[in-house]
């Protein structure tokens, strides 16, 4: 079995908070394991909880538009979430269940080293910059750990909220932008690594 097996397997069976008593299913996350692009939402809802897949209720359907509208798809990315298992009516996670979940999340982005994570919503954008609002910080990249952390609006948010729709939609564009710029500045490097050696 993978490392990264074994980890899903661990998340499938974690007892470390009291969110494991009532799930259905544990949702530990699913896509790439080879992403460019990592998405880290808040929780499992009703749905995520009864099929253990992340993103399958109306705001997955809004992520699955989401990512279709800039040619993307869930396989070509890796989508997750702050916490595994689903909070009770959907309440938002507290900071015990959040810190008892955390070391999972960690090892999911060590082992996949994206390029990009993207931050759906407040709390997970409050993972990499606490007390700092969305609404401000969206839509604009920003280095964390290496790493490029993107923060959007949550798929909830805008599907409770219109207006926050087109936000949502310009900053898929821009990720779909940032990620092309990604990779042709690392092939550039490439480039010029084999060139170095190859002068060696
Ligand atoms: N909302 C989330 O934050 N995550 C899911 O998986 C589904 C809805």
């Amino acid at each position: 079995m993978s490392d990264f097996d074994a980890l899903i397997q661990r998340v499938n069976t974690c007892t470390r908070c009291t969110l494991s008593r009532k799930r259905t299913n544990a949702v530990p996350g699913e896509g790439s394991r080879n992403a460019d692009v990592v998405f880290v939402g808040e929780g499992p809802g009703f749905y995520e909880d009864q099929q253990g897949r992340p993103f399958v209720g109306p705001a997955g359907q809004l992520l699955d538009q989401l990512l279709a509208s800039v040619g993307l798809d869930r396989k070509d990315v890796y989508i997750t979430n702050m916490v595994k298992c689903r909070p009770p009516n959907n309440r938002d996670p507290l900071p015990g269940e959040i810190a008892a979940c955390k070391p999972f999340l960690d090892e999911q982005i060590e082992m996949i080293s994206p390029r990009v994570l993207v931050a759906l919503g407040r709390y997970s954008f409050s993972k990499f910059f606490p007390d700092e609002p969305i609404g401000k910080a969206r839509g604009k990249p920003r280095p964390w750990n290496g790493l490029t952390v993107y923060p959007m609006y949550h798929p909830a948010a805008a599907l409770r909220n219109g207006n926050l729709r087109s936000a949502l939609e310009q900053d898929f564009r821009n990720l779909a932008l940032l990620l092309q710029e990604d990779l042709s500045s690392s092939r550039t490097e490439e480039a010029e690594q084999s060139e170095q050696l190859s002068l060696l």
